[in-house]
């Protein structure tokens, strides 16, 4: 099992490019599913999440290849519209090929993907959508079993709380529906608008992606389509904090500043200089401990809960204590204990952590728990004393394209060992 040893001190310096969006080309690659009609993917990530969800593909029918770093993905006929549990455990956000299965195929049979490090994570609200729509679900042995034999047909959904995948799932039913479908309480993550951008070139007719309220007239079928796939706003921000918690001057490029606005304000805050450098590049500078500035996470376009492990790191220096609230998910703290094992002060409390501050982190072998808390710890042992090995790095390689390297040429003392 792969894991990271990493010596501290170094600041970075430099350029750091950044991927396409893990998490807008995840719905993506589940949009190919909609037509029978070849769509070209640009700047997909070479992360094992899309490996999974380009393998799922495969699995129900259609054909995927690569060409010069292009994602081509065929659906000519789905005969096998399920996505199994073996797949499902390993990525939850299997659970995205639902809505278009459905509305392609009249059928589907995903396995329901059961808790994970960071919460329970159901898909309660992906099913009561797709029934909204007139799909009938059973669920039983693990598996949520949706039929719409006749198509799904246009209908309002208003979720109770606002959940990513979910509005991706039903967005993409609604594509192909009998009528008008009206999404309320929808999530206004870039990356949801991203998807309704690639349905839009395959034919949908969507107007309010990006707000809180979407609607969607269904047409006949969907036509092939490329697109370019969004930067990645939580690898640019990861790298923000990697630059200001090593007391860096780095330059983050191919990224879009406006999606990491919530947290580029904090950083100003807590003392960090950041400048956009044009119109996808951020200059970040930090020569000093940061003053302790409290965050909240929540939907976009406030602070994003996937960067939250990662602030929290920056924040044990802090000039001061902070606090870090978390409201997404139930459990997303599991980076706190490794952290203390670093030397961290960090109490927590139901949904926030109390981070005391003026630490001076000490290099330690601790384990990574989740994608988001993994990067956590890369980043304090990138400034902790002396060497720390972090064991179970596969979180990290589930999301983050060759972190090692990038970290490395921008300074950073890291290689993967065994
Ligand atoms: C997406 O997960 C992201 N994943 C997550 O990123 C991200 O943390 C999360 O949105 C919040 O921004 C992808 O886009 C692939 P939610 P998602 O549905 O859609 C509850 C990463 O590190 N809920 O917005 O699964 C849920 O338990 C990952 O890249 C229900 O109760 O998150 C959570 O508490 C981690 N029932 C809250 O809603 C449902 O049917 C928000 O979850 C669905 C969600």
């Amino acid at each position: 099992m792969d894991k990271f040893k990493i010596t501290g001190g170094t600041p970075l310096s430099g350029e750091l490019p950044v991927n396409g969006s893990k998490n807008s080309a995840l719905p993506a690659l589940a949009a190919c599913l909609l037509t029978d009609e070849h769509v070209i993917l640009r700047r997909v990530p070479q992360v094992k999440d899309l490996e999974t969800m380009q393998s799922l593909l495969i699995h129900t029918g259609a054909r995927v290849s690569h060409e010069d770093g292009r994602i081509c993905v065929h659906a000519a006929s789905l005969d096998n519209p399920e996505a199994p549990y073996d797949v499902v455990k390993t990525m939850r956000a299997s659970s995205l090929v639902l809505g278009p299965l459905v509305a392609r195929t009249g059928r589907a049979r995903v396995s329901m993907p059961g808790g994970c490090a960071i919460g329970a994570r159901p898909i309660n609200m992906h099913v009561s959508a797709l029934e909204q729509l007139g799909a009938t679900i059973e669920q039983a042995h693990g598996y949520v079993e949706a039929q719409a034999p006749d198509g799904l047909r246009g209908g309002t959904v208003h979720f109770d709380r606002i959940t990513v995948t979910g509005t991706e799932d039903v967005l993409m039913a609604a594509v192909l529906a009998r009528g008008e479908t009206v999404i309320r309480n929808a999530a206004r993550e870039p990356e949801v608008k991203d998807l309704a951008d690639l349905l839009v070139k395959m034919g949908a007719q969507i107007k309010g992606a990006g707000s809180s309220i979407i609607r969607v007239q269904g047409v006949e079928r969907l036509h092939g389509a490329e697109h370019t796939i969004i930067p990645d706003r939580i690898e640019a921000g990861t790298f923000l904090l990697a630059a200001a918690i090593t007391k860096g001057d780095v330059t983050i490029t191919g990224c879009n500043p406006e999606h990491v606005a919530a947290l580029t304000v904090k950083m100003q805050q807590a003392g960090a200089e950041v400048e956009e450098m044009g119109s996808d590049a951020l200059r970040v500078r930090c020569s000093h401990r940061p003053k302790a500035v409290d965050v909240t996470t929540e939907e976009y376009p406030g602070f994003a809960t996937d960067l939250q492990a990662q602030y929290m790191a920056w924040m044990t220096l802090a000039r001061g204590i902070s606090f870090v609230t978390e409201t997404i998910f139930e459990n997303r703290f599991m980076h706190t204990q490794e952290l203390a094992r670093m030397g961290a002060n960090i109490r927590i409390e139901g949904r926030q952590a109390i981070v005391a501050g003026e630490n001076e982190l000490t290099g330690a072998q601790v384990i990574a728990s989740d994608l988001r808390a993994s990067a956590s710890l890369v980043l304090a042992a990138m400034i902790a004393k002396g060497e720390s090995t972090i064991d179970r790095v596969y979180h990290m390689d589930r999301g983050y394209e060759g972190i090692e390297q990038k970290l490395a040429a921008v300074g950073a003392q890291i290689e993967r060992t065994q």
